[in-house]
């Protein structure tokens, strides 16, 4: 069954553009729940880390610098399928062809800069809540 939780972060380039606000907004509008929320900033090792998964990929070094180019918010978010709809919610990796009315459509600059993460598993939601957040915040 399809898990109830994913995990987002506000990426720098939507901080920097003082988007946090316009998003955070869809999220709540489409019926996600925001059950933790924290804006911080990742070293580039940290931010490295969380993307590990992506370490022999082209981009993995230019994307542990912009990770850590400024503050991130980042949120557990609750909904049915919640996985599966926030990935459509924030729409495709590359907003050039993300679809209409989408977070990344919307607010992504580029490929990279593009405004929000979201998990692509409930294993790897419940993973990336715990990097962030401590299990007494994860009521
Ligand atoms: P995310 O993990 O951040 O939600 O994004 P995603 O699943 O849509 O895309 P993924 O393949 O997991 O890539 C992670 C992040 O790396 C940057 N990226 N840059 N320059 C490039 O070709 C490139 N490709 C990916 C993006 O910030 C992407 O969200
Ligand atoms: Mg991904």
């Amino acid at each position: 069954m399809s898990g109830k939780r994913t995990f987002t972060m506000i990426k720098p380039d939507a901080t920097a553009a003082n988007n946090i606000g316009a998003i955070t907004k869809m999220i709540e509008e489409a019926g996600f729940v925001i059950k933790a929320s924290k804006m911080t900033r990742l070293t580039p090792e940290r931010a490295g880390e969380f993307y590990a998964v992506h370490k022999e990929r082209p981009f993995y070094k230019d994307l542990c610098e912009y990770m850590s180019s400024g503050p991130i918010v980042a949120m557990v978010l609750e909904k049915d399928n919640a996985v599966a709809d926030f990935r459509t919610l924030i729409g495709a990796t590359n907003p050039a062809d993300a679809a209409e009315g989408t977070i990344r459509k919307l607010y992504a600059k580029s490929i990279e800069a593009n405004a929000v993460h979201g998990s692509d598993a409930d294993e790897t939601a419940a993973e990336e809540a715990k990097f962030f957040f401590s299990a007494l915040e994860l009521y």
